[in-house]
């Protein structure tokens, strides 16, 4: 078949006797033969691109050897050349805010990070078989592919999950720091966590118990939980807060709130724009996350972190304990967006800008639409391929009210 458009998730739209069929492992325009590798909804199966009989441009080899039809599914893109990634990333952007936002005409530019493509991943986790050997899944699949390497993964943290068996492991969590420190964290097959240990550079042995990580960005330290949350590409948190304080112009006195605020990253880099008289509010739910923040923002009265839930209730009760309305929201929620009834809370504030972060563009533009049914437009949006080989991306929006007509 001929290839058509990429979409969001990686793949490319074909069709054939009338089915839609997503193929992965292929560029738009490609003629290739495929495999269906699902074929369970009416509408559409799914497909691996298994010869090309007619290569795009930007085909290229396959720098990692575990990457391909049927086997490691941690990358989408090996096979792409790196500015044709963020192309296509691009094209996903404005396809989604074209469709579920209702905006055809945003201008999105993927940024490169610096670093280049491989040894980016500062912080993942990799899956253990039944063996307790390690990997990671195969592409929409239960099934562990054991590997020896994983050369978009920091070389160190690679190695301090991949050459070692894991027996009764259900997954390994695993970063590596600012100075080199890696964590790794096991987790029982439900999930749990079952204790971390520390490997400092230049040594084999392990220390325990894991402490606090190490991380920089906005020109300071950070301190982090272990294995928690922090921007996974090095080159991430620096350009992220530059994006988000370029939107957010906070001002001396004015109220800010960070939502989903992890370890204060953007709370703590907007907090010295307001100054003394003003304020930043973080709002985090996890508590290691909460005691990480409250340790990044000492020294900066203005900005205090509240443990809770940002859903439509937490985010009522702490709009009614603030003595004036919020004047900045910064938003970074996990992958599913902040949905609809937070989005409409946020913009029922009337809050000057709304810098809103997203992983995923799809849930990006499900609240963008709904930022512009309760009277916000979309003003600028930045984009990051902060996940190199991969169809994932980091997007910056600013929202800000629409004027009245
Ligand atoms: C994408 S991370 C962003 C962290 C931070 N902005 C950063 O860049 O380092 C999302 C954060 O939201 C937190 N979180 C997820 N759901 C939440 C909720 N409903 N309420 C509050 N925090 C939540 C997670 O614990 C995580 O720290």
């Amino acid at each position: 078949m001929t290839v058509g458009p990429v979409a969001h998730g990686g793949h490319c739209v074909a069709r054939h006797e009338g089915r839609v069929v997503f193929v992965r492992h292929t560029l738009p325009g490609e003629r290739v033969v495929v495999r269906v590798t699902e074929d369970r909804h009416p509408g559409f199966c799914r497909a691996d691109a298994v010869q090309v009989l007619e290569a795009s441009p930007h085909r290229v080899e396959r720098p990692c050897p575990y990457s391909g039809p049927g086997k490691c599914g941690g990358c989408d893109w090996q096979h792409v050349t790196p500015v044709e990634q963020r192309r296509l990333k691009a094209a996903v952007v404005r396809e989604q805010l074209a469709r579920l936002a209702g905006l055809p005409d945003v201008d999105v530019e993927v940024e490169e990070l610096p670093g280049g493509a491989l040894r980016w991943r500062s912080r993942a986790r990799f899956a253990v078989d039944r063996s307790g050997a390690p990997g990671l899944r195969r592409h929409r699949s239960h099934d562990v592919v054991v590997l020896d390497d994983c050369p978009i993964t920091a070389e160190p943290a690679a190695r301090a999950v991949l050459s070692t068996a894991w027996p009764e492991a259900g997954a390994v969590d695993v970063s590596v720091d600012a100075n080199g420190v890696v964590t790794t964290t096991r987790l029982d097959r439900r999930g749990r966590p079952q204790g971390s240990s520390v490997l400092r550079p230049g040594s084999d042995v392990p220390d325990e118990p894991a402490g606090r990580a190490e991380r920089r960005a906005g020109g300071r330290d950070w301190e982090v939980e272990g294995t928690g949350f922090w921007q996974v590409h090095p080159a991430a948190a620096d350009a992220l807060v530059a994006a988000v304080t370029g939107f957010a112009r906070a001002e001396p006195g004015e109220t800010v709130l960070d939502l989903y605020a992890g370890a204060g990253l953007f709370g703590g880099a907007v907090a010295p724009a307001v100054g003394a008289e003003g304020r930043v509010v973080c709002v985090e739910a996890d508590e290691a996350a909460c005691a990480a923040a409250d340790a990044n923002l000492t020294g900066l009265p203005q900005a205090e972190v509240w443990q809770g839930e940002v859903d439509d209730e937490g985010l009522a009760d702490l709009l009614a304990e603030l003595d004036r309305g919020p004047d900045v929201i910064v938003l970074d929620p996990p992958r599913a967006g902040a949905g609809a009834a937070v989005s409409r809370r946020i913009a029922a504030t009337g809050a000057r800008a709304v810098v809103y972060v997203a992983c995923d563009p799809a849930a990006l533009a499900r609240d963008v639409a709904t930022f512009r049914q309760a009277g916000y437009r979309l003003v600028a949006l930045r984009a990051f391929d902060a996940f190199p080989m991969t169809a994932h991306v980091e997007c910056v929006a600013l929202l800000e009210p629409r004027p009245a007509d």
